[in-house]
């Protein structure tokens, strides 16, 4: 089976983006990152593609007067790239919902935290302050609402009472890294799919919770 074409689209460090260069060193992986475009040029992900030897490229949003402006050009960059999948990983910017339907059940977002909980930014300290025992990432298929699509796989971790901001941030990073692989994996494998609003592996739709859930 020809390997997919991946584009990542990132914003800062590029650590999934790492995660995902090093499962493409496995020569069964099924994917291939043919592209990082990133939204700001001293993104330190950009230096993880170049030194992969991946094409790479910064698409300032400070270069265009509207976000549908922005949206319709980094369409048109990733698309020349000629994409099974496009990435999400710490891509910090809101999306049009033109862009989103263009890569609608083909674009896959990874969040920290257990979605439907904190959605959107701080989610670290929210999980802290809230005193949750339990927080975690989740990785989803993009749709229109933000950090609301389903949701195809999630990793809890703990969270301990003297844990601040970034003692939490890292030991959900370190899930991040493992799952993110897993479900562009499953992706690869044609055994991912997005029907009817639905995230679905092997034909099965997931529960809301994703793959692992474990409320039932
Ligand atoms: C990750 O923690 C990812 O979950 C988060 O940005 C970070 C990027 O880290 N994404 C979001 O918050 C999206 N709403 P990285 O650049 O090291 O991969």
């Amino acid at each position: 089976m020809s390997k997919k074409r991946v584009v990542v689209l990132i914003s800062g460090s590029g650590s999934n983006l790492q995660a995902l260069i090093d499962a493409c060193n496995c020569p069964s992986y099924p994917i291939e990152i043919v592209a990082v475009i990133s939204n700001k040029a001293d993104a330190y992900g950009l230096t993880r593609a170049q030194q992969a030897g991946i094409a790479q490229a910064c698409l300032s949003h400070r270069d265009f007067d509207s976000r549908e402006a922005y949206d319709s050009a980094l369409a048109e960059q990733i698309d020349q790239h000629q994409p099974d999948l496009v990435v999400l990983a710490g891509f910090m910017r809101i999306l049009t919902p033109t862009f989103v339907q263009h890569y609608l059940g083909k674009m896959l977002n990874i969040h920290p935290s257990l979605l439907p909980k904190y959605q959107g930014l701080h989610t670290h300290q929210r999980a802290i302050d809230a005193a949750d025992k339990e927080h975690g990432v989740s990785v989803h298929f993009v749709t229109e609402e933000l950090d609301g699509g389903p949701v195809i796989l999630q990793a809890k971790v703990p969270v301990f009472p003297e844990d601040d901001e970034q003692v939490l941030a890292g030991r959900v990073h370190e899930q991040e890294h493992r799952i993110y692989p897993l479900v562009v994996k499953w992706f690869g494998q044609n055994r991912l799919k997005m029907v009817a609003g639905n995230a679905e592996l092997d034909g099965a739709i997931l529960p809301t919770g994703g793959y692992a859930n474990d409320d039932t």
